[in-house]
């Protein structure tokens, strides 16, 4: 079997990673990649989407698999063009993938659908926006585009979100786009994985990640900086609930609606005083979630994503352990708001009892890893508790240091 991953990130290193350990051994290359990635699969040239899927094509490639989201919504889309090629594809087409690439639409299929959401009005305009927040707040700002995780704002006060609406709607910080007004909610969130085949869903284990840059819970929005991941979780009554009121209506409303999908949906959710409700669609795994998840994944998940690709759901491939994994994430000088690129990384010999991932890094001339860009490492560990997972995973990522390293030391232990 000849799989191509696209991709470049921490995620795409965690699944290609767990596609080589499949029994089905498959041959691997990934698109862009990193050089962490091409020492588990060979990288290819494309200078653009066509010619990947030509380059697929003419190799003879039996599987696609859609790490990163952009490429779903680029041009005709990947899925799209892998269809037109008759190229299996693990990710949705284009016009399912505007769950995650256009708020506005998603909000309304939640709606239209009938599942847990916030209440939300887009709107164009500054005066319009100001109407709908009606002097409540918090209120929560979404820009109605893809935004590298960047595109949210919860303000607590006017001055916040007059702020926030002029980087959008007048600077047009993140291009041309609406604003959606919503409700704020309260209660923990959680990260909830299906792998969906047309009709059918497959739950992964729940994860939960840390978005915000530092201990506590405190500081700037990240891509986020560690992850649990554990069916204990959510209790086996919350996640029935998660599964009868989200995650099979979405299935159901994909097919009346005729998006097609095959590939991994992610349910970000809140666990409000009134039950679950779905925070946002995105159309794969989450990072570094899916780094935290796939340590517990075992099983022939290459066979599971061809069948799935190809429109069978085969469970019966992969299953998922009951413990617990931790993922601490390194992130260089200056991350979020900056990263730094060339930071020395050294360490890496002496991580035991934990797997590493790479984000953000590459070799440089003398044949030494050194960073390249904001999130760099993630450090992951499991056990059968929660603590022991913890503290392997803190104890691994002491062992990794470069200029500037960040992280937070709370990872698994905060729980909210
Ligand atoms: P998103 O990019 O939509 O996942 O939003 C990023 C973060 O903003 C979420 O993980 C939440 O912490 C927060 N957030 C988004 N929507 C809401 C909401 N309606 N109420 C409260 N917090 C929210
Ligand atoms: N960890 C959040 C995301 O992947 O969007």
């Amino acid at each position: 079997m000849r799989i191509l991953v696209v991709g470049i990130g921490g995620r795409e290193h965690a699944l290609v990673r767990a596609l080589a350990e499949s029994p089905s051994a498959p041959e691997l290359f990934c698109f862009p990649g990193s050089d962490a990635i091409f020492r588990l699969a060979k990288p290819v040239e494309a200078d653009g989407l066509e010619s990947l899927v030509a380059w697929m094509k003419s190799n003879a490639i039996d599987l696609c698999v859609a790490g990163e989201e952009s490429y779903l919504v680029k041009g005709e889309g990947l899925a799209n063009l892998c269809e037109k090629q008759g190229i299996p594809c693990w990710g949705p087409p284009k016009e399912s993938a505007q769950l995650e690439a256009s708020k506005e639409f998603a909000k309304a299929f939640l709606v239209r659908n009938g599942i847990p959401t916030a209440r939300a009005t887009a709107t164009d305009t500054l005066d319009e926006a100001l109407r709908a927040i009606g002097g409540d707040f918090p209120t929560v700002l979404k820009f109605d585009g893809l935004a590298a995780g960047k595109g949210v704002a919860v303000c607590p006060d006017e001055a916040s979100a007059l702020a926030f609406l002029d980087e959008v709607l007048t600077q047009r910080r993140f291009g041309p786009g609406r604003v959606l007004v919503e409700q704020c909610l309260t209660g923990p969130e959680v990260s909830v994985f299906a792998a969906i085949v047309d009709d059918q869903y497959l739950i992964f284990t729940p994860a939960r990640d840390y978005k915000r840059a530092s201990d506590g819970d405190l500081g700037p929005n990240t891509g986020g900086m560690g992850a649990v991941a554990s069916r204990q979780l959510v209790s086996g009554e919350m996640l029935e609930v998660i599964e009868r009121e989200i995650v099979r209506p979405t299935v159901n409303g994909l097919r009346q609606e005729n998006l097609p999908y095959r590939g991994f949906l992610y349910f970000g959710l809140m666990l409000t005083p009134t039950g679950p409700q779905v925070i946002e669609y995105n159309c794969r795994f989450g990072d570094p979630e899916c780094q935290a998840v796939m340590p517990l994944v075992h099983g022939d998940l290459a066979g599971f994503c061809l069948a799935g690709a190809q429109g069978q759901l085969r469970s019966d491939l992969i299953d998922f352990s009951d413990g617990w994994s931790v993922c601490v994430i390194l992130a260089s000088a200056g991350y979020p708001e900056s990263s730094r690129n060339g930071d020395r990384i050294s360490g890496l010999d002496a991580v035991a009892d934990a797997r590493v991932y790479h984000s953000g890094t590459r070799i440089d001339s003398e044949g030494n890893w050194e960073t390249q860009g904001g999130r760099v490492l993630a450090v992951v560990a499991g056990a059968e508790t929660r603590e022991v997972a913890v503290t392997r995973a803190h104890a691994a990522a002491d062992c990794v240091t470069f200029d500037g390293l960040q992280r937070r030391r709370d990872i698994g232990i905060l729980n909210f």
